[in-house]
This record gives structure tokens, sequence and C-alpha cells, in this order.
């Protein structure tokens, strides 16, 4: 009903880091899908936390899709930024695609709060959230609220703590 904050949040993120398990596992339980098959171009989700009802767009995070993911940029309140701690290879690309997002017109000049999921820490070889967070240059993003969390979209483990704090900044 009304008072209740409605916000848009982008979810973005290299392919495989995650992103569909991690909105999968914000739903109610009933709602729930036993499996998830890799994002095609981007669908919509929705979850709640602190009274904020976030409506969720899970954008592909395929090569060939990043291109699209600066569509989105405009309408968004926030943005969720979900890594694969345990993709060490990757890390800077994500660290370049990340830039890519904060150098946007659409993005650089506004205050949208910043969510990292350093997301697989229940993997072998998983790097910790400050770890991740240097490699991605995060020390230097001074213009936008950031935190970054560690995260396991397969368990839950610390999504709540996450979506808690982007719920606080957007209150
Ligand atoms: P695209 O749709 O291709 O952009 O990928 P995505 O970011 O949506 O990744 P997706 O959710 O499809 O997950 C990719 C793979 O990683 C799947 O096999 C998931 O089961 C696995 N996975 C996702 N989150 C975790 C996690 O926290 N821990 C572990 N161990 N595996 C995970």
């Amino acid at each position: 009903g009304r008072g209740k904050t409605e916000v848009t949040v982008l979810v973005l993120g290299l392919d495989n880091s995650g992103k569909s398990t991690l909105l999968n596992t914000l739903r109610p339980p009933e709602q729930r899908l036993p499996h998830v098959t890799p994002t095609v171009a981007h669908q919509q989700d929705h979850f709640q936390s602190g009274g904020v009802s976030f409506s969720a767009w899970d954008v592909s995070g395929a090569p060939r899709h990043r291109a699209l993911w600066e569509r989105h940029y405009r309408r968004a309140h926030a943005l969720i930024f979900v890594v694969d701690s345990a993709d060490h290879l990757r890390l800077v690309v994500a660290r370049e695609e990340l830039a890519l997002v904060l150098a946007h017109p659409d993005v650089c000049a506004r205050r949208v709060p910043l969510l990292v999921f350093a997301n697989k820490c229940d993997a072998p070889h998983a790097l910790a959230p400050t770890q991740i967070a240097s490699a991605l240059g995060l020390e230097r993003v001074s213009d936008k609220p950031w935190h970054i969390c560690a995260s396991s979209a397969l368990s839950g483990a610390g999504l709540p703590d996450g979506v808690a704090w982007l719920a606080r900044q957007l209150r």
C-alpha cells in the first residue's frame, strides 16, 4: 500500500557470477524455482527488505549482452553488482565492467547506492570481501554510498544483510 517505498534496482555482474540464483533465493520460499537457467537478455524480479519493495532487473552478464546494461541505468535507484569471489582470473574483467558502469553519464552524476555481493563465498578458494573490494578498486568510489558483503546465493547467506543495507540507503 501507500507509504511503502518502491525502488528499481539493477542487478549487474559478469555471466556466471550468480545473479539469477541470488534473485531466486531472495524470493519468498513458495515462489522459488528449483533450478535457474542462464538469463537470455533480462528479466524482472521482486523482493522486499526493511519496508522497501524492490523491483529488480537481472541483466544478462554474457559479453554480447553487456551493452544492454546501459539502457537500464537511467531508471535505476540502486545498483547491485555480483562478483564470483572464486573466479580470480575474471576479477580484472569485473573491475573493468564496474568501472564502465560507474563512468556512464546516467550513473556517474547520480548518488545511486552500490551494493556489491562477493558471491560464492562458500566456494573453495573464494577471496574475502576486503580482497574483492581492493581488486575492484571500490576504495576509489567516493561519490556514491557503497557496501560489500560476502554472500552465498545458494544458501542465502549474506543476502538479507546486503539488501537491508540497500533498503536503509533508499528509505
Ligand atoms: P548469467 O545469467 O549467465 O548472467 O549468469 P548469472 O550471473 O545469473 O549466474 P547464475 O545465477 O546462473 O549462476 C551461475 C552458476 O553459479 C550456477 O551453476 C549456480 O548454481 C552457481 N552459483 C550461484 N551462486 C552461487 C554461490 O553462492 N555459491 C556457489 N558455490 N555456486 C553458486
